[in-house]
């Protein structure tokens, strides 16, 4: 079998903008479907250790349910992803207001981020398969400043990886951190929780976060707390935890701050498997954290791709991003992005078995 990518019509937003699915397989048969709302992974098809197949996103099987309900699955976000305090920025002696869409907060670019528009799409044929995505948001969408030209490169590769390529470039001084919202699940969507995953982060601290889950500042060290992910870890063993920051995220939600320095070159961030069906995942990002969150926020009200009830803990997310409220927090490296600048960062998601 080949690498080859195809197109089909996926379905019309409430505001009549069509929207497609793409379909990337490779040579092993792993296939990624996007479609163009959102940017969003609809399926990530990859085998377990006896090579059956299974989809390991969470998702829907319609568009009107990623338009109404999604807590973002999969969906590429920006142009500010995780939390701004208090809903307010200042550069160069400016004060932004962006939309509270958390309590307080601006939670992952507003009322109408990244997640919610339709992007352009172009296929990219060759030894590997992708496809490239690009929006422009304009100059005060969501409160941000600057016209931000954002392209997403989606590419399948024969060594079964998903690579995420961002890149964006602004006319005006701005803030940017783009993610994608996955929510895996090893054993399959749909099938249960994730509380058996086995996790290993390459993260010798953490960012504790208050009451609204914003970061306080600190750099904590997980030695010693439930944050502490250095040897490989069910998520079980400590998501019960009584530790004031389980509770406040109501099991994991927070950011870790990545050991890797090259910002450049994508290193290990994150290693998760699955011990029934031996399926495992490599993430590496050249972003300086990762948010792991265990879809706590989950709550029996969704009906999933294959028709199964999503329940708390049926996901977990390993968001790569700059750290939450950068723009507030003057030590945390810097999202600001200056015109003739261009934002770069790559993720790579590696599948296999064990
Ligand atoms: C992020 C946040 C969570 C939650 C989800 C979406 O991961 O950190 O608190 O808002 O997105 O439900």
């Amino acid at each position: 079998m080949s690498a080859a990518i195809h197109k089909q019509p996926y379905g019309t937003t409430a505001d009549g903008l069509p929207v497609d699915e793409y379909t990337l397989t490779n040579s092993h048969s792993m296939v990624v479907k996007i479609i163009t709302y959102g940017g969003i992974i609809t399926s990530i098809s990859v085998p377990d250790r006896d090579g059956q197949f299974a989809n390991v996103v969470l998702g829907f099987n319609n568009l009107a349910d990623y338009e109404t309900k999604s807590p973002y699955f999969s969906a590429i976000t920006g142009r500010y992803a995780n939390r701004i305090a208090n809903a307010r920025f200042t550069l160069n002696g400016v004060e932004y207001k962006i939309p509270a869409n958390n309590g307080i907060n601006s939670l992952h670019g507003g009322l109408k981020g990244f997640d919610k528009q339709v992007w352009s799409a172009r296929e990219i044929h060759g030894d590997e398969t992708g496809l490239e995505l690009s929006y422009l948001s304009k100059d005060g969408e969501e409160g941000y400043p600057g016209n931000l030209d954002v392209k997403v490169v989606y590419t399948l590769t024969d060594a079964n990886e998903l690579r995420i390529d961002y890149s964006a470039t602004t006319d005006k001084t701005t803030v940017v951190n783009l993610t994608n919202h996955a929510y895996f699940n090893l054993k399959g969507e749909g099938t249960g929780s994730i509380y058996d995953h086995i996790v290993t982060l390459n993260a010798d601290r953490y960012t504790p976060v208050d009451e609204n889950l914003i970061p306080t500042g600190e750099l904590a060290s997980v030695a010693d707390t439930p944050f502490d992910f250095r040897q490989p870890k069910a998520i079980i063993t400590d998501i019960r935890s009584g530790h004031p920051q389980i509770v406040r995220g109501r099991g994991y939600d927070h950011n870790f701050v990545l050991n890797t320095t090259n910002r450049t070159q994508p290193g290990l961030a994150a290693q998760v498997s699955e011990p029934v069906s031996g399926r495992t995942m490599d993430v590496l990002t050249t972003e300086p954290g990762v948010q792991l969150y265990t879809g706590n926020f989950i709550d029996a009200t969704l009906v999933g791709s294959a028709g199964s009830v999503y329940r708390q803990g049926d996901g977990l997310c390993l968001e790569t991003q700059h750290f939450p409220d950068s723009p507030n927090q003057p030590d945390f490296p810097s999202t600001v992005l200056q015109p003739g600048e261009t934002c770069q960062t790559t993720t790579i998601f590696k599948f296999g078995v064990s």
